[in-house]
């Protein structure tokens, strides 16, 4: 029988989203609750690099859930694409009497987590946390209902302005290369047209509809995720003043939507997930990740990294949306 764990790391890596503290929290408090000792290190696989781990406390998580980052601070740790590189972390770990670990990330960070726990046998507990929304294996990523909530509300505001001066307007929201914040924000705050990588439309084709002779509005809102390339919006609205006289304002919404404080949402589903990855622990998993099925908290493989990004699939929504929001 595997021993008891005894001595854990908690690391955030990849992107930042609102959240990661609270999950920080869960899973620091939840481990000094069944006698675990918690260590942290900052930015990522980074600071095991660096051979910075420090313990933390109950105090250490204190007044940190209602905060948006993260205190771990994070990063994209490229030195660790390397075998070697992580064959020495894994040394360094073990060194430290460290047996068990949690990282919080998205699917980058996890494809990272999958090699150092096959090359290390140090058991590896991930917490999905990118505002994307797009991990394979799990319907929820921390920061997800954040984000959305905080495009939303630009949208709200960009449309007073929008309405009052009869003009029209592209914004801009984040997904790497995948629309789910944009198809919940299109959806919830009126946008005419939604653009993700997902269902793409032509730039002739979106200038056919907003020509369309039954078209009357005076004033639209476009979404559009950035889907890689973050400021196309605007060669997007450049392309459809060329094609049609009409004018579109641009407003990229970018890092706004990292940062924050994180919703009621966000910080249950980070708390739970804390706690669950911490039972997982205890329970010799490893190389698995907490996961939102069917509004239930669940432990699952790391996703397979050939198919780790969770692409939007509802095409039902958009022809909803159409309907809401056409002519
Ligand atoms: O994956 C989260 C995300 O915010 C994406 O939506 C965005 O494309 C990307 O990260 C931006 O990354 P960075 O902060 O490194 O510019």
């Amino acid at each position: 029988m595997k021993g008891r764990v005894k001595k854990i790391l908690v690391i955030s890596s990849g992107g930042d989203a609102p959240g990661m503290n609270a999950a920080i929290r869960a899973v620091v408090r939840t481990a000094i609750h069944h006698g675990l000792e918690p260590m942290g290190t900052e930015q990522g696989f980074c600071g095991l690099l660096s051979k910075q781990i420090f313990p933390l406390n109950v105090d250490s998580v204190a007044n940190i859930i209602q905060r948006g980052g993260t205190i771990l601070k994070t990063g994209r740790c490229i030195p660790f694409q390397d075998a070697t590189v992580r064959k020495q972390c894994g040394e360094f770990l073990k060194s430290q009497q460290i047996d068990g670990m949690v990282i919080l990330g998205g699917d980058g960070s996890f494809r990272g987590a999958t090699k150092f726990t096959d090359e290390t046998g140090i058991p590896v507990i991930g917490i999905p946390c990118t505002i994307d929304n797009d991990i394979t294996g799990t319907d929820y990523c921390i920061g997800f209902d954040t984000a959305r909530n905080t495009a939303l509300d630009a949208i709200d505001k960009i449309r007073d302005t929008a309405l009052s001066l009869d003009r029209n307007f592209i914004i801009e929201v984040m997904g790497r290369s995948t629309g789910h914040i944009a198809v919940d924000v299109g959806i919830a705050g009126g946008a005419e047209f939604i653009l993700i990588p997902e269902f793409p439309i032509s730039p002739e084709t979106l200038v056919e509809k907003l020509k369309h002779p039954r078209r009357t509005k005076l004033a639209s809102i476009i979404v559009a995720a950035e889907a890689n390339r973050p400021g196309s919006s605007i060669e997007l609205a450049h392309t459809i003043k060329e094609l049609s006289e009409i004018e579109y304002k641009v407003c990229i919404l970018g890092h706004t939507q990292r940062g924050g404080s994180p919703t009621t949402h966000d910080r249950k589903v980070a708390s739970m997930m804390g706690t669950a990855a911490i039972e997982a622990l205890r329970e010799h998993r490893g190389k698995s990740m907490t996961a939102m099925q069917n509004h239930h908290i669940a432990i699952v493989p790391f996703p397979d990294p050939k198919n780790a990004t969770r692409y939007f699939q509802d095409e039902s929504l958009l022809t909803l949306n159409e309907i809401l929001c056409g002519t």
